[in-house]
């Protein structure tokens, strides 16, 4: 995923912009570049560099690079391969200079037009023909680059966030914001910023504004104006705290408390860039990406512990949203199983850190058997299985420190949602299910946020856990693996022993376990099997087991003596596994407060299980 900074200043910005680009390095990408203006009269100076940021840092001090303006960027190839030329900035003339982030779906047709207009292409990206609507702008009258800009991404559809400058008005930096993150830093005495991410920018300041959508900024050292559909619009400033950075709390008592509640910012992050208005963005799986989808006829999903349940709950997505056939294995079974690849079957490997010895081994042993090609779903993009892979897409959780897994598991459902649908438009599925699946996941963030308002309520439930020992979850169809995913959660952090069984099963075995002291937890959302769900709480009820069940709104479910209910929003049907996952959560997080352990280090488990 590419990251932005820029920068206008009384003083030299290119240090400053270097170390926000390395700050962006979490997010993955493969060329860097900067542009800087000093003296106008001598133009813009354009530094690339394919690979690392510290061969760009490298480049930059050989060249003595200095300028009070300044943009840089690292990008994740998407339209045309990984060369010098192809890193951004992007220029027209020797006038205009752009770093850009998103997708331009139109930039063929927009191609086009501006190399009959005259205008020349250097590059293969899509990024190149913004910079020349904005040069055409200029020429044909715009009276500044705030003006110039505004009307070339009129032009523009699909995703980006763009940081321009020009040689002719050295005094300022614009900004535009559709689809994809980008933020202003408010610096102190005369000069301020922008980034993708404000991580990039907390050397310099603590004071950001969160552009929205449809935002365009004008940035000099003194002002930062914002306009939106033609109006001038406040935003308002957050200021985040001195200490306020991934490796702190940020005012939570656990890293894994944090994590939960980061997941609608770590949620809007993932589908950032990867969805537009109606649809999936199917060239942010890279360059070759559609290639070797149009050849996939089945997908086999490999991974461990959370990752692993992430991709049980997919099996279902790709079943009924791409009608095709998957499998889903733990890493360290599947290394070592005599496996037949059926033609066309793609191997995506699941993993939040990307280091799992067991997911590793099976990518490597899956590399050699004529898969149509290997996916890493990810959250680092420097690990191992990301550059072992043919390709890969990025969990944008930011850095997960709490050995038990939160925003990455809920990231990666969505990214295997993601994926389900760019299959399925190979396989059937019509635009109009498509528009209808992007528009619930634009929800998806929101519903979180509402059923994180939950905690309170789920803290109170809790307590009842502190004498219990063991206990059940139930869930039944799609919602089995989150029933697993709730599960594992508590037992790995509050030591409590917990099952998971899909609640058809319950009266095969496990119903003979079902006593006052054993809390069964039940997911249970407004879906088609949902009569069936509730034969089987009588089933409990009748044998004096005590039920928790978290159920949609919708279905009218009430509490009784033995029966305590915790309504999540409802919510469309495909968003069910994310949702439920939340409150789940929620409640090991305060069971094991409750139960005193040590919630961000459990006994005997690591974060990054690097052995097999
Ligand atoms: C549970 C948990 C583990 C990991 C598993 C795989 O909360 O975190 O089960 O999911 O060790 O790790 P990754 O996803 O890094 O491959």
């Amino acid at each position: 995923m590419c990251g932005i900074v820029g920068a206008i200043a009384q003083r030299n910005v290119s240090d400053i912009l270097l170390e926000g680009l390395k700050r962006l390095e979490y997010r993955g990408y493969d060329s860097a570049g900067m542009a800087l203006i000093d003296d106008p009269e001598k133009g813009i100076s354009t530094i690339k560099t394919v690979g690392k940021v510290a061969k760009l840092v490298e480049a930059a001090h050989k060249r003595d690079a200095s300028g009070k303006l300044g943009i840089a960027h690292t990008r994740w190839a998407t339209h045309g391969r990984i060369t010098r030329a192809n890193a951004h900035p992007h220029g027209s003339g020797d006038r205009i200079s752009l770093v850009h982030n998103g997708i331009i779906e139109n930039h063929e047709s927009l191609r086009q037009e501006l190399a009959a207009a005259g205008y020349r292409f250097a590059t293969q990206t899509d990024t190149e023909v913004i910079a020349h609507l904005i040069r055409q702008a200029l020429e044909n009258g715009a009276s500044s680059l705030l003006e110039a800009v505004t009307s070339a991404i009129a032009k523009l559809r699909g995703a980006f966030g763009l940081c321009v400058i020009d040689r002719q008005q050295p005094d300022r930096l614009v900004v535009a914001r559709c689809g994809m993150s980008l933020v202003i830093g408010d610096g102190i005495g005369g000069e301020n910023f922008v980034a993708s991410d404000p991580l990039a920018l907390g050397q310099v300041t603590d004071r950001f504004i969160y552009l929205e959508e449809g935002d365009v900024a004008q940035l000099t050292c003194d002002s930062i104006e914002v306009w939106n559909g033609g109006r001038r619009v406040k935003r308002e400033i957050a200021t985040l705290s001195g200490k306020a950075s991934e490796m702190d709390k940020g005012g939570y008592q656990h890293f894994m408390q944090k994590e939960i509640f980061e997941q609608p910012q770590a949620i809007r992050d993932t589908l950032s860039g990867r969805v537009s208005g109606d649809h999936v963005l199917e060239e942010a799986f890279g360059v070759e990406a559609g290639k070797i989808f149009d050849k996939v006829e089945q997908v086999q999903i490999v991974a461990c512990g959370t990752s692993f349940h992430a991709g049980l709950v997919a099996k279902y997505w790709l079943e009924s949203i791409a009608r095709m056939p998957c499998q889903v294995d733990i890493a360290s079974d599947y290394r070592y199983r005599d496996i037949i690849v059926q033609p066309g079957t793609l191997f995506v490997a699941v993993s939040q850190s990307g280091e799992t010895a067991d997911t590793l081994a099976a990518l490597r042993y899956a590399a050699d058997r004529k898969h149509v090609a290997t996916l890493a779903i990810c959250n680092v993009a420097t690990s191992s299985l990301v550059r072992e892979s043919d390709f890969c897409l990025l969990t944008m959780a930011g850095q997960e420190i709490g050995v038990a897994s939160t925003k990455a598991f809920t990231t990666q459902l969505t990214l295997l949602l993601i994926l389900a649908i760019v299959l399925g438009r190979r396989n059937g599925l019509a635009g109009k299910d498509e528009a209808r699946l992007v528009r619930d996941m634009n929800r998806l963030p929101e519903l979180v946020d509402r059923t994180l308002k939950l905690d309170g309520e789920i803290r109170k439930l809790s307590k009842q856990f502190s004498d219990k020992n063991h206990s059940l979850f139930l869930g039944r169809g799609i919602q089995y693996p989150v029933a697993k995913e709730g599960a594992l959660k508590l037992k790995e952090i509050s030591y409590i022993h917990a099952e998971a069984y899909p609640a058809g099963e319950l009266k095969h075995g496990p119903l003979a376990l079902v006593d006052s002291d054993m809390p069964v937890i039940v997911v249970a959302p407004n879906n088609d099997l949902l009569d069936k769900l509730r034969s089987n709480l009588s089933e409990v009820s009748a044998r004096g087991g005590k039920l928790y069940v978290f159920a949609d709104e919708g279905i009218g479910l009430e509490s009784d003596r033995g029966c305590k209910v915790i309504n999540l929003p409802g919510c469309p049907e495909v968003l069910d596994p994310i949702l439920f996952t939340v409150p789940l959560q929620l409640l090991s997080y305060h069971a094991a407060i409750i139960k005193g352990t040590d919630i961000d280090h459990p006994r005997n488990l690591a974060k990054s299980v690097t052995v097999e």
